[in-house]
């Protein structure tokens, strides 16, 4: 067996059970390409401060560099009585290049090259979660372009309540998504700093730049307390956070659509291409994507109760637990990033049944709401006409449960006066919809501003 890179002062090596124990190689290996960047720019700044030969310098770059392209050939062994991805690179370096490769690690712990690593990887990953927001968001607002005029009865409850535009509702979702983007680019601003030079805990009596590295490795600079910068993961717990969020929206779409391609609802048909039969029942299409996008979102908000649970009893500074943080994190960034690619690809491959949702329309007195606010133009108080506007829900009802637009004039009149024959124009769902004229309401105009403003938004970005 090798010694360890840490092995001075050992006699034994460690037992079977310790090692797969202990490992983190088998996931963190990961982390490469962020580890190499970093000890690239780690070895930079050494040689400009002196604390290494220009020559040692370009022979480890050069290393370092050979190690990147055959670890992306896959023919790099990762081994696992090695631990980590840190220990795989720099023993692999010493092995390929000699002496040099053993001044890297001068001023320098894997505590704060983990939490450099790490905040590299999460940058990245930020970045790509964002491209995949955006791209659900484009296919949504391209959907809602598709049926521009589309009414369909707006819940609450899961009761029916007032009438909307269904590109209003499918706004909503890019809303959602432009805030679940909002929270990542924000959490990416505390991301960027950088750790690199804190060494153990306490930084280093060695005369490192840690402005050097930080802007290197573009951060915007280095953290300023040694012990912060290798103690905390709230970074870790703010990203995902923020995915958590992002999947809980992401889970209540799927729940939507799950929902309405049912046949109790019916409104939307999923093409094949999204869509999976059953083993046992040749009938069945089902939109096991949705489901799965609803039941993965277990995974992401689980993957945060990880690492806040793991956090809560570490004293500062590093300690191992910290290494548990790593699994989580890829799994949710894996996740998140799966979800939005399957709702995207739903939004571009669902129909809305324009027919059935028309059908449906009548029922449920989605005019009701409307009818009150003529009420209220009439000088009625919206209390009373909430009142009188009920009593003739109450009538409907007690009249085979008819639509208020098919009582007579002279049946409203009898509930309450101040109804006049301009009633009309306020009922039925599509004056309903007209009759919106509050910012940010249903009302077609609203609507259509917000669709253009969207378009010209998602564009430009
Ligand atoms: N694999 C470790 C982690 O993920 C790297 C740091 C280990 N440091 C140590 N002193 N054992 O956190």
């Amino acid at each position: 067996k090798e010694t360890k890179l840490w092995g001075g002062r050992f006699e034994e090596g460690v037992t079977d059970a310790v090692e797969r124990f202990t490992e983190s190689i088998s996931y963190d290996w990961q982390l490469y390409k962020y580890d190499i960047m970093g000890s690239k720019a780690h070895a930079t700044m050494l040689a400009s401060q002196g604390l290494m030969t220009a020559s040692d310098r370009d022979i480890i770059l050069e290393g370092l560099d050979q190690i990147e392209r055959q670890i992306q050939e896959g023919k790099f062994e990762w081994r696992k009585d090695r631990e980590d991805v840190h220990m795989n690179i720099e023993a692999a370096l010493i092995e390929r290049v000699g002496e040099p490769a053993k001044k890297l690690h001068t001023a320098r712990s894997r505590n704060d090259q983990i939490q450099t690593d790490v905040r590299l990887w999460c940058r990245d990953a930020i970045d790509k979660i964002l491209i995949r927001i955006k791209q659900f968001q484009v296919s949504l607002v391209m959907l809602a372009s598709k049926y521009v005029d589309l009414i369909v009865p707006g819940y609450t409850h899961l009761q029916r309540a007032q009438p909307v535009l269904l590109p209003h509702l499918l706004l909503s979702y890019v809303e959602q998504l432009e805030r679940d983007a909002g929270r990542l680019v924000n959490c990416r601003e505390r991301v960027n700093f950088c750790p690199l030079g804190a060494c153990a805990l306490a930084g280093t009596g060695l005369p490192i730049d840690r402005f050097q590295t930080a802007k290197d490795l573009k951060f915007t600079a280095p953290m300023k307390n040694s012990i912060d910068a290798v103690s905390d993961r709230d970074f870790v717990l703010e990203f995902l956070s923020a995915n958590s969020i992002a999947a809980v929206h992401l889970s209540r779409i799927g729940e939507e659509w799950v929902m309405w391609a049912s046949e109790e609802f019916g409104f939307l048909t999923p093409s094949d291409k999204v869509s999976t039969g059953s083993s046992i029942m040749p009938q069945k299409k089902n939109p096991d994507p949705m489901e799965l996008v609803r039941g993965k979102s277990a995974r992401v908000v689980g993957d945060l109760m990880t690492v806040l649970i793991l956090c809560k009893g570490l004293p500062q500074a590093y300690n191992r637990d910290l290494q548990e943080d790593k699994e989580p994190l890829f799994d949710s960034v894996k996740t998140i990033l799966g979800m939005l690619e399957v709702c995207t690809e739903f939004a571009q491959n669902i129909s809305f049944n324009s027919e059935r949702i028309q059908r449906s329309l009548p029922a449920g007195h989605l005019d009701a709401t409307t009818l009150a606010d003529y009420l209220v133009k009439k000088g009625v108080p919206f209390r009373t006409s909430h009142e009188i506007v009920g009593k003739s829900v109450a009538l409907c009802v007690s009249k085979n449960n008819c639509q208020l637009s098919e009582l007579q004039l002279d049946d409203l009149k009898a509930v309450h006066p101040a109804f006049e024959a301009d009633v009309y124009e306020y009922l039925g769902v599509e004056n309903s919809v007209n009759k919106f004229i509050s910012y940010g309401s249903t009302g077609s105009n609203q609507v259509k501003k917000q669709l253009d403003d969207w378009r010209i938004q998602l564009e430009d970005w």
